[in-house]
């Protein structure tokens, strides 16, 4: 069965398109009333996780809701680090905390690469239910995070303003960084064509905090492991968004792998980005998530004035990060309104 709406795919591959698809990054989550329900009667955020029906059930809610172009598997970045054998809790307030970390040759020896079939059972299993109620209305977006995020919380161990054990770490004993974040992008990489096989429709991989790095050390460390996933992934059919948050010295070297689309946050102007990426590679973003607490007027002034920037084409509309959990769910229907009512031949 061919998909209803496959927007999203034939914007991401470049083909022609009436207008820009929309998705919302973090759409799956605190922003609607319907995902506080779920979560408020489990124990904790893991069982919600590790839950394929519920996990299927928080996942379908946006694109019930909000009437999105893409659905994006309810899960997490840190699956791969407890899948290797470090194990996170989610403290409300707080985020994520790992009681054991990796800083030396030791900590390191704790951990070893999986197969994602057996130990990441249950998200293969959500993807398959999910693909099942979608129904094929929407894509369905699976993701990872890029390896150097996720030796950014394996070595420091919660999140961090300056991340600095792991910036310690890649100065300190660079050699044992380069085994660990080599390890995280293979059993990464093995994970995202376990996807793949598993239903999902496109991938995204998440360098949530690549902007601690310079352009040096991005290009020595953040940039190889997403090397071994795009080699990885480029004959797998889907395609593929790569997302460096605030890493604008990244753009260069992002636009020369093997990936459909790049992703960017609301500090680049998407005119600047096409410039540096070229004609390509398909843009994703940018709006401010703050712009949501703006009136509905302004959300569509603004929304407007986005689309406006990034031009006719290889466009995937979404936010410059994820949606603010505050965020009125109203709002976010005007940003996905504005978008799905907007028509390239009338407007560009
Ligand atoms: O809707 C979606 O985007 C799908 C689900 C999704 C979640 N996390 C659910 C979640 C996705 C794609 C992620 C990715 C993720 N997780 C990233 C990369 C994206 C980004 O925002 O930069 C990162 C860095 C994480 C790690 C993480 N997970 C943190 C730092 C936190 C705590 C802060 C926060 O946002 O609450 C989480 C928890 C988390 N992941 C929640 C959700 C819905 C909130 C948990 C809750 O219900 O209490």
């Amino acid at each position: 069965m061919p998909l209803k709406n496959d927007l999203i795919l034939r914007a991401a591959r470049g083909e022609n398109v009436e207008r820009p698809p929309v998705w919302l990054m973090r759409q799956a989550g605190r922003i609607l009333p319907e995902y506080r329900a779920v979560r408020s009667k489990l124990s904790g955020f893991r069982e919600l996780v590790a839950t394929p029906e519920l996990a299927c059930e928080v996942t379908l809610q946006p694109v019930d809701l909000l009437g999105v172009d893409a659905a994006i598997l309810f899960s997490d970045i840190l699956v791969i680090p407890e899948a290797m054998g470090l194990p996170y809790e989610m403290k409300s307030g707080v985020g994520p905390i790992f009681p054991s970390v990796i800083r030396n040759e030791a900590d390191y020896k704790k951990i070893s690469i999986t197969d994602p079939r057996q130990s990441l059972d249950y998200v293969m299993e959500a993807i398959s239910l999910i693909k099942t109620k979608l129904e094929n209305r929407v894509p369905l977006i699976g993701f990872a995070g890029a390896p150097w995020t996720i030796f950014c919380y394996m070595t420091e161990g919660s999140g961090s303003k300056t991340f600095s054990v792991a910036r310690r770490m890649i100065m300190e004993n660079p050699a044992l960084a380069q085994r660990l974040l080599n390890d995280i992008a293979e059993m990464t990489a093995d994970y995202l064509v376990a996807q793949v096989e598993a239903g999902v429709d496109m991938l995204q991989v998440f360098d949530s905090w690549a902007a601690v790095l310079g352009p040096e050390e991005y290009k020595k460390f953040a940039l190889p492991g997403i090397i071994t996933i795009t080699e990885r992934l480029k004959d797998s059919g889907v395609p593929l968004t790569l997302f460096a948050k605030g890493a604008h010295h990244a753009l260069p070297d992002l636009a020369g792998l093997q990936c459909n689309t790049i992703g960017i946050d609301w500090t680049i102007d998407p005119r600047e980005a096409r410039k540096i990426v070229g004609e390509g590679k398909t843009l994703q973003g940018n709006l401010d998530p703050a712009k949501l607490y703006c009136s509905h007027d302004e959300v569509r002034n603004h929304t407007l004035s986005m689309l406006q920037a990034f031009g006719k084409g290889r466009h995937i509309a979404n936010l410059g990060h994820g949606v603010y959990p505050d965020t009125d769910p109203e709002k976010v229907k005007t940003f996905i309104d504005t978008i799905q009512s907007y028509k390239y031949a009338e407007n560009a």
